[in-house]
Formats: structure tokens, C-alpha cells, sequence
């Protein structure tokens, strides 16, 4: 989603912000702008496109000033134009605003102001009506806390801002949207992601909700939305989220495939404590629902196979964004198990304080354990894979299904006892020779559908295989499970369609044979994924044989492959695909 950043320092600030907004850029990345206090006013520079681009057009970060905000954009309300890019200024050019989330009632309030304050707007965001309330109370108390306090007071939504005044201050405010304060002897940084801290910062406040902080001649303050002086704790960020580079890597999006047999070793590995708590927690629980969005909730999928295969456990899987539809369902002693890569999408925030409205134990599955999910959580278990910045979700997702296997193993008592250096292995031999995926990405580069089927546990695999797919490659594909080929994909198979078939040599293993039938007797192409060859297959990509349990664990990464290939040859950025953000924080 949007990246907010507000810098206060004793040098300037714009070089800084404009390296963080690039660091954060995979939040939102169709537009860019920062907004500088300069000796008599703010300074906005902003402009369509990514942060390099707008930044060498615009020469956003040569303009001086020791206090400024900045802003990368996902829109939600309003096109992608410059008038529309972050950050908005009041109608007097006092008060500069960069937003992230929603303001619900801002028709209604820019309606008011136009109508009662003469206020004209020169945006379609909801971001814009901010500034202008924010000048109108500081017209009338002439302090910047009560202005605050009552500017607040007017908004509804799940929104965090950052505001530059004209008189110097800085001001942050949190309301269910993520807003982290650094601190370091130099600077104070607001920022919504610990991944915009300069190197420079490494101690943090994680903001709560409802509180806002006033920076003002290098000293900060804050407050709950009462106007009460709030308690807070310091944090060390870890090193690993300070500096992210590429390394030797094109892409964010390769590295972090590549970096997966290491950090298929560690998963959940931080401490054993959290997994112990999380096992006891299930264990003791009647029902279990595991929800998340996107890749996480293929992960709820799988974690409905695993637990209900090793652990007899009852375990319903509900996509987060569907979860207040399906909650009267959630029956007394459940837990809701939540997964998430970045414990800030919006719609698992929701389905989590569902499930605590029908007292359901929340537990969770995240990459960040300072994240808003994990304050949630009575119990939650880190990823501990480091920082993923590729917008589709590779490293993250291997280590979500390593926890899977580790919490079923505990679950029935070792009966799994799993060597995951045998995973690790099998990942460094598939990943060491590329060249036979690479051969067929060239040569399917333009079809336009693609089909990835799988039974049972292979099922949400594909779901996944197919979701990267589409996410960075913009080719239509569908992840269906094998048996229902015939009833109605079918309809869709000529010598055009490509069908991947995820059929390791296990118990699904003959069943796909009559599926891969079928689709040869329509002509259509066959890519196997498999450590058995068959003639039917048009492509075979070689996975290694290993324990037959631990299939779903190394089939995903030729699809990773796959996806990564296909988006090189089709010219896309795979860091970047168009209109989606790492971390969706609206609903
Ligand atoms: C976005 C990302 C997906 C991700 C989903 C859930 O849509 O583009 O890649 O799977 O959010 O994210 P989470 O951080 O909750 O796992």
C-alpha cells in the first residue's frame, strides 16, 4: 500500500527521503512526491511514475530544508495523475499531508468545506480534505496539538498520515494503519515500514492506534487521540531489515527465490517457544480456522490437508476478506489461525478482531513480529526468512508451509520427523540448473491462458503456482484441482491451452494420468511437473524424488521459476507488477 515518510533532521532531509521512498517503493509505485520546509514556505515536488524516474525529471531530492514528507502511491481514490499524486497542501500552503488508508467520510467532509469554508480542491483523493481541516482548527486554537486532536475527531476510515506545518512541526498520527517512529542522535523519521529507515536508525516506537506524535525542534511527544501524553517502548530493529539490496541479483523478486534453501533451514526458528505455544494452543482448541489472503491463504489451504491428515484436527480454511460472512459459523473454544507475510493486510486485521468478537484464540503466522497482526495475537510465530521486498510473495511462502509441517509434526507427537535438509538440498539442485525452464518460457511467452492443475495437497499449490503466474506475468492462469477438469475447464482445451500438471509419484499420482488424458485427447499441451517422466508430456520439468509427504514443499519452486522466467521474457518487471502492492492495507 502507500509509503508515508516524515523526516526532521539537523542536514537535508530530501536525499534521505527520496532513498527511503525508493527502499519502499514495493508498498505502491504509481506515483511519487515529497513536500520540504524550506526558511519561508514547503516546497512539492511530485509527479507520475517510479521513484528514479520522477526523481530525474523532477530533482525531488535536491531541494533543501531540514524538515519534509514523502510519499509513494497505490491509488484507491482518484486516477493516476500528477494532480492526484502525495502530498496535498491545504488551500493556504501551510500544511502539506501524505496519507496512506482511507477517509470513508470524505465526500461528506469536502462537501463541508467547500460548501462552509470556501475550500477548492484541486485533487480527487479522499487525502485532501486532511490539510484543509487541519489548517482550519490551527486557525482556530493556533496549536498544533488541538488541531490535531480535532482534525481526528472528524475522520472516519483506517488511515495513518504524516503532516509538514509551515511553522516547522511534524506531525504523525495512527489509526489502524502502521506508522513507526526512528529515532536516532541526528534524525527523527516517521515511516510506515521499518524498511524506510535510513542505516543510520535502528531504534524504533511502533506507534498504537489512536495516538499521534508531534516533532517539533528535534524533540518528540506522544499523545493518545485525548490528548493524554501516551506510554511507549523503544525497539531494535534487526540489521537484515537495514540496507536491503539486490546484491548480485536482477531482481528482488530472483534473490529471494534463490536465498530459499537457506531459508527453508530456519523457518520458524527464532525461538522453539512460539511454535510450542502455537501447538499447544491447536491442540487444545476444538475447531481450528486458519485464514489469510493471496499466497497466505493457499497456506490456510495446506495447513487444512496437514492437520487434518497427521493431526486429526478439525480445520476450516476461510479466505480473510470473506471471513464476516462465514463468522457466525466460528463455534466456542476455536482458534483462528492467521497467516500473513506482512501482519498488516487489511482484510486479515478484520477477520482477526472477528474472530475475537466470537472469542475465538487468535493465533499467527507472520513475517514481522512488530506488526499489527502480532499484537493481536496471544500467540504468534515469526517466518524468521528476512525481509521480502518482491511483490509476489516466493521465500515467504515456503517458510509459511515449513511452520505447516513443523506445527503438524508436533502435533502428532514426531510422527513426521522431517530432515529439512533434505528439502534444502532438493531446492539447490532445482535452482542450480535453470536452463531447461528458461527454454520453455521462451517458448510460451505469448500464450494468453494457462492452466496448472493438482490433487488434493497439490491443489492450493497450483492455486499459488497459478496466482504467481498471473501476478507477474499477466498471462490469465488457473489453478484447479485435477478431477474437476471435467466439469467445465474442459470446455476451454485446444492446441492452444497449456496445462501444467504438478504430479509428483504419490497417491495422486495415477488419477492424473486420466487427467493428463484428457487434455492430450483435446490437443492441448501437457508441461509435467514430476520426477517420473511420461511420453504424454509436451515439457517435463524434473523435480527431485524425495519423501512422498514432502512434495508440496519442492514442487512450488519450478512454478516460482516458471512465473519469474516467463515475466523476463515478456519484458515485465517482476518486483513491480502493475496495480498490486506488497502489503494491502484497505479493504
Ligand atoms: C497482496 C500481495 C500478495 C499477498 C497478499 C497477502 O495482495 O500482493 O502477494 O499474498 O497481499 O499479504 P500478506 O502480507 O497478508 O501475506
Amino acid at each position: 500500500m502507500c509509503s508515508i515518510l516524515g523526516l526532521s533532521s539537523y542536514h537535508d532531509v530530501a536525499p534521505t527521503l527520496v532513498k527511503s521512498l525508493k527502499k519502499m517503493e514495493y508498498r505502491g509505485y504509481d506515483s511519487v512526491g515529497v513536500a520540504i520546509k524550506n526558511e519561508s514556505d514547503i516546497s512539492v515536488r511530485k509527479g507520475i511514475g517510479k521513484v528514479n524516474a520522477v526523481n530525474d525529471n523532477l530533482h525531488m531530492s535536491e531541494l533543501s530544508g531540514h524538515t519534509g514528507i514523502g510519499h509513494t502511491r497505490w491509488a484507491t481514490h482518484g486516477k493516476v495523475t500528477a494532480e492526484n499524486a502525495h502530498p496535498h497542501m491545504c488551500n493556504t500552503d501551510s500544511i502539506g499531508v501524505v496519507h496512506n488508508g482511507i477517509i470513508e467520510n470524505y465526500v461528506e467532509l469536502r462537501q463541508d468545506l467547500e460548501k462552509n469554508h470556501g475550500i477548492i480542491f484541486k485533487s480527487s483523493t479522499d487525502t485532501e480534505v486532511i490539510p484543509n481541516l487541519l489548517q482550519i482548527h490551527l486557525e482556530k486554537s493556533h496549536d498544533v496539538k488541538r488541531a490535531i486532536m480535532d482534525t481526528v475527531q472528524k475522520l472516519k476510515g483506517h488511515y495513518a498520515f504524516v503532516a509538514l506545518f509551515k511553522t516547522g512541526e511534524l506531525v504523525g498520527v495512527r489509526n489502524h494503519e502502521p506508522l513507526i517512529l526512528g529515532i536516532s542522535s541526528n534524525d527523527l523519521l516517521l515511516t510506515s515500514d521499518v524498511v524506510g529507515l535510513p542505516e543510520n536508525i535502528s531504534s524504533v516506537i511502533y506507534l498504537e492506534n489512536n495516538q499521534f506524535v508531534i516533532i517539533d525542534k528535534h524533540k518528540h511527544e506522544i499523545f493518545d487521540f485525548d490528548g493524554e501524553v501516551a506510554q511507549f517502548v523503544v525497539k531494535t530493529i534487526p540489521k537484515n531489515y537495514q540496507n536491503i539490496t539486490k546484491g548480485s541479483y536482477a531482481y528482488f523478486t530472483e534473490k529471494e527465490i534463490f536465498e530459499q534453501p537457506k531459508t527453508i533451514l530456519v523457518a520458524g526458528e527464532e525461538n522453539d517457544y512460539d511454535l510450542k505455544k502455537i501447538v499447544e494452543f491447536i491442540r487444545d482448541s476444538d475447531y481450528v480456522y486458519v485464514t489469510g489472503s493471496g499466497t497466505s491463504y493457499h497456506i490456510a489451504v495446506i495447513a487444512k490437508y496437514l492437520f487434518s491428515r497427521f493431526a486429526e484436527k478439525k480445520v476450516e480454511h476461510v479466505m480473510a476478506s470473506e471471513m464476516k460472512y462465514s463468522s457466525r459459523y466460528i463455534i466456542p473454544n476455536s482458534t483462528l489461525f492467521a497467516i500473513s507475510q506482512s501482519g498488516e493486510s487489511a482484510d486479515i486485521l478484520e477477520s482477526v478482531s472477528i474472530g475475537k468478537k466470537k472469542n475465538a484464540k487468535i493465533l499467527s503466522m507472520i513475517n514481522s513480529k512488530n506488526s499489527a497482526l502480532a499484537r493481536d495475537s496471544i500467540s504468534s510465530i515469526g517466518l524468521n526468512c528476512g525481509p521480502e521486498i518482491g511483490v509476489a510473495a516466493t521465500k515467504s511462502f515456503t517458510s509459511q508451509m515449513a511452520i505447516l509441517y513443523k506445527i503438524a509434526d508436533k502435533l502428532c507427537d514426531g510422527c513426521l520427523a522431517i530432515d529439512f535438509k533434505i528439502v534444502s538440498d532438493a531446492y539447490t539442485k532445482m535452482l542450480s540448473n535453470t536452463s531447461k525452464i528458461q527454454e520453455l518460457a521462451k517458448s510460451i511467452k505469448h500464450i494468453e491462458n494457462l492452466f496448472v492443475i493438482g490433487r488434493g495437497i497439490h491443489y492450493p499449490i497450483a492455486k499459488e503456482g497459478a496466482l504467481k503466474i498471473k501476478e507477474i506475468t499477466y498471462i490469465h492462469a488457473e489453478g484447479i484441482a485435477g478431477g474437476e477438469l471435467k466439469h467445465g475447464p474442459l470446455a476451454l482445451m485446444d492446441s492452444s491451452t497449456y496445462v501444467i500438471v504438478i504430479n509428483p509419484d504419490d497417491d495422486s499420482y495415477v488419477d492424473n494420468a486420466s487427467s493428463v488424458n484428457e487434455i492430450k485427447s483435446r490437443d492441448a499441451k501437457v508441461i509435467g511437473i514430476s520426477n517420473k517422466p511420461d511420453p504424454n508430456y509436451d515439457y517435463w520439468i524434473q523435480i527431485p524424488t524425495i519423501r512422498e509427504d514432502l512434495y508440496p514443499l519442492i514442487e512450488i519452486i519450478p512454478l516460482q521459476l516458471i512465473s519469474y522466467y516467463l515475466a523476463l521474457e515478456r519484458g515485465i518487471d517482476p518486483d513491480y507488477p502493475k496495480n498490486l502492492a506488497k502489503s494491502v492495507t484497505v479493504k
